[in-house]
């Protein structure tokens, strides 16, 4: 009932809504109304109750629930679960067990704060309280193992759309460095981690886990990322709710999983592509290279021209590291 409470009350947002109305459209009592309006409040909603005219909703919690993040995801969502924690190891971790108990598609994991987040290559991805959104995703996609590594393409997709949507123009448009890595304003703002489970008796992937760490309003970044790591609002900045930024982004990276091939995904790769047009220095099987990044190819792959010439694809699963940028923007 609160989540379904909270959607007429979104879906409404402006008016009010009486207590009546409610009470009828839930079958309950008006006291029962109240009751779960007052539950709400206290997971942090703002809502006005005006004596005769109702309830408004003023703005939803910043408090990271899950029926803040439900009332979010739209009404089509392909979101089969979600579980909002106070806190995780690792919601890749916690996803990954679920999985491997089998946990369906689409399984939403949400922490407010991880414990051992990670990053790529055993990095520690820190995740204070109350400030970045930390979320995984089971995904259960019907495409050959190639094509996994456009789902890291998507998620980064994903995140760049729902930010510059729910930003409205007031922040510069996001791009994506590296396709785990998403930039506004040249600082990293997202990292992204994705894992396949594979069975061990067949070898084969079972599922996949998408995490995305987002620095939403973190001010404090450990030494070595200090100067290359950023938050998507500014000090005493506040232009929407964790909860919706998770919903949103949930939502587009469950349709894109539908459809991995769909052309919207490298188009907007392509437009947001920040390394395009550099020269960038890599290590591939153990070698190190340079070479100049010409562009994005169809399955996602950076087109990279090496220092003999020759026309090389580095798909995120072989590009071990990409050291420095040589000529930096
Ligand atoms: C990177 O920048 O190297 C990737 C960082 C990925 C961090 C996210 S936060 C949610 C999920 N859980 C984790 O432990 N890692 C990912």
């Amino acid at each position: 009932m609160k989540t379904e409470l909270l959607r007429i009350l979104e879906s409404r947002r402006g008016e009010f809504v009486s207590g009546e109305e409610l009470a009828e459209n839930f079958g309950v009592t008006r006291a029962a109304v109240w009751k779960a309006i007052d539950s709400l409040r206290s997971s942090g909603h703002v809502i006005e109750a005006i004596t005769n005219r109702g309830y408004s909703l003023v703005r939803t919690s910043d408090a990271l629930t899950s029926e803040g993040i439900r009332v979010n995801l739209k009404p089509s969502t392909k979101i089969s679960r979600v579980v909002c924690l106070e806190a995780a190891d690792s919601t890749n971790n916690y996803a990954k067990r679920l999985a491997m108990n089998g946990a369906a598609h689409g399984t939403l994991v949400v922490a407010d704060r991880q414990t051992s987040g990670r990053g790529r290559h055993g990095h520690t991805f820190e995740s204070p309280a109350g400030t970045g959104l930390y979320m995984s995703l089971v995904l259960r996609p019907k495409v050959e193992a190639e094509k996994f590594q456009m789902i890291t393409v998507a998620a980064a997709v994903a995140v760049c759309l729902a930010i510059d949507e729910l930003c409205g123009g007031a922040k510069e448009r996001a791009g994506i460095k590296w396709v785990n890595d998403v930039l506004i304003g040249g600082r990293k703002v997202t990292g992204i981690l994705t894992e396949a489970v594979s069975s061990v008796e067949s070898g084969e992937i079972e599922s996949v886990i998408t995490g995305i760490g987002v620095n939403v309003s973190t001010r404090e970044f450990p030494a070595e990322f200090a100067d290359t790591a950023g938050s998507i609002f500014g000090e005493g900045e506040y232009l929407f709710g964790r909860d919706e930024l998770c919903a949103r982004i949930a939502d587009y990276v469950m349709d894109f999983a539908e459809n991995l091939e769909a052309p919207e995904i490298i188009r907007e790769y392509r437009t947001r592509s920040i390394l395009s047009g550099k020269r960038i220095t890599y290590m591939k099987n153990d070698v190190k290279s340079s070479g100049f990044v010409e562009g994005i190819s169809e399955n996602g792959g950076r087109v990279v021209v090496n220092a003999s010439g020759e026309r090389e694809i580095l798909r995120s699963g072989e590009v071990f590291m990409i050291r420095r940028k040589v000529d930096e923007d």
